[in-house]
């Protein structure tokens, strides 16, 4: 199987399968216990349908918009993911390029294995940067300074993460960072030797983004004990209000899942909302964004970008979010599959075919531009 013989998600996850160890592999495609919450997502698209119209002159179609002040070519973006050079040893390089040439944004995490800095000579987008909250709040005050500095434009904050999800797929090959594998696992980076090589090869892993801050190096601190040891549970509203003051800028809360949440972000100042579950790698059992999107739109709407993220996995997925009153979408697996499958060149492609599923869709539902998407063009089963 090569890249050309992938057209849509799942030829990109066989793809992304074949050529990671398999613990690498279920640590992008597991997600929380019994993965209800993981497979709703997708599904959830599926409570509704599609009403197209007819005779619109679609020959030229805009299929950009204008998310938290920024202005993107197509209504998707790569939502931030963590530990990218372990999927592909271009990494957050290859994704920031990808993107760049779509021209759409890229969101970067605290747990990325390439720095800001190097990410801007690939990507000359908007920059957003994905943050979590330290118990330390100096920390997050000299974290916040040198986003300003490096020119971030958006800040992410994820608030979902309180603890970390129970994905058993982890427990069972032994992955985390550094590696302690079980043996079933070890045999299975044994089985693939090409990644281990190119693994090897390349520059040695680390969180740059992290590393003037914490002591991450393999001795001190697991990507784990980072999760326990650093990050604050007792995070709460007063907390995010001080931080958002502290901004003064594009500040989004991804992660919010109900209307109640919706208004306190808006309440206290935050210009964005990203409707998410971490694509069902936390709370298993929780609601899907896409099931959720509707009554948060009608809350909250007219006050804050409404994004949403997970399950997305097609262009309709993206058209039905957005018909629904979304700003934008964000993805995760969609492009990590296809960076784990060929790099850069996987993502292009995976960018690539999302953009003309996108625009061939809009043409079928007659829209010649997002705003053109409404509810009238959904019904519910
Ligand atoms: C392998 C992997 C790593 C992730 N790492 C992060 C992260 O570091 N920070 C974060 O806020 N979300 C992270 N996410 C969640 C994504 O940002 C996004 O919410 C999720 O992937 C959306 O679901 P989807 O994969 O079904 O599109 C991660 C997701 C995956 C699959």
């Amino acid at each position: 199987m090569k890249l050309t013989d992938c057209h849509n998600f799942q030829d990109f996850r066989k793809l992304a399968e074949r050529k990671l160890p398999s613990p690498i592999f279920n640590y992008i495609d597991g997600a929380a216990e019994d993965e209800t919450t993981y497979i709703r997502n997708t599904q959830s698209f599926e409570t509704c349908d599609l009403v197209p119209n007819i005779l619109r002159g679609v020959a030229d179609i805009d299929t950009s918009v204008k998310v938290m002040g920024q202005n993107l070519d197509i209504p998707i973006y790569c939502s931030p993911t963590a530990l990218q050079r372990l999927f592909h040893h271009e990494g957050e390089n290859a994704v920031a390029a990808a993107a760049d040439k779509y021209g759409t944004l890229f969101g970067v995490s605290s747990l990325g294995t390439v720095s800001l800095q190097e990410i801007r000579k690939q990507y000359h987008g908007p920059q957003c940067y994905q943050f979590y909250f330290h118990k330390d709040r100096g920390l997050n005050k000299a974290m916040l300074e040198n986003a300003k500095e490096v020119g971030v434009d958006i800040m992410m904050l994820t608030v979902d993460t309180i603890t970390g999800g129970n994905r058993e797929r982890d427990l069972r090959t032994g992955f985390s960072i550094p590696f302690k594998l079980s043996l079933k696992g070890m045999y299975q980076f044994g089985i693939k030797p090409a990644w281990a090589i190119n693994y090897l090869a390349h520059e040695k892993f680390s969180f740059p983004q992290l590393d003037d801050f914490v002591d991450m190096s393999d001795a001190v601190m697991s990507v784990g004990s980072y999760f326990t040891e650093m990050l604050d549970p007792d995070m709460n509203w007063d907390d995010v209000a001080e931080m958002v003051d502290f901004w003064d800028g594009e500040f989004c809360l991804k992660g919010v899942m109900s209307v109640e949440d919706a208004k306190k972000a808006v309440d206290i100042g935050c210009t964005g909302i990203v409707i998410s579950n971490h694509g069902g790698r936390q709370l298993d059992g929780s609601r899907s964004p896409f099931d959720q999107l509707g009554e948060i739109v009608d809350a909250v709407g007219d006050q804050i970008d409404v994004i949403m993220d997970s399950g997305i996995q097609r262009g309709t997925h993206v058209i039905k979010a957005l018909s629904m009153g979304a700003k934008a979408v964000g993805g995760g697996r969609f492009y990590l599959y296809a960076l784990a499958a060929a790099g850069q060149a996987g993502v292009e492609r995976a960018l690539d075919i999302m953009r003309s599923e996108i625009e061939r869709d809009m043409r079928l539902m007659g829209a010649k531009s997002i705003e053109d998407l409404s509810r009238k063009n959904l019904r519910f089963r």
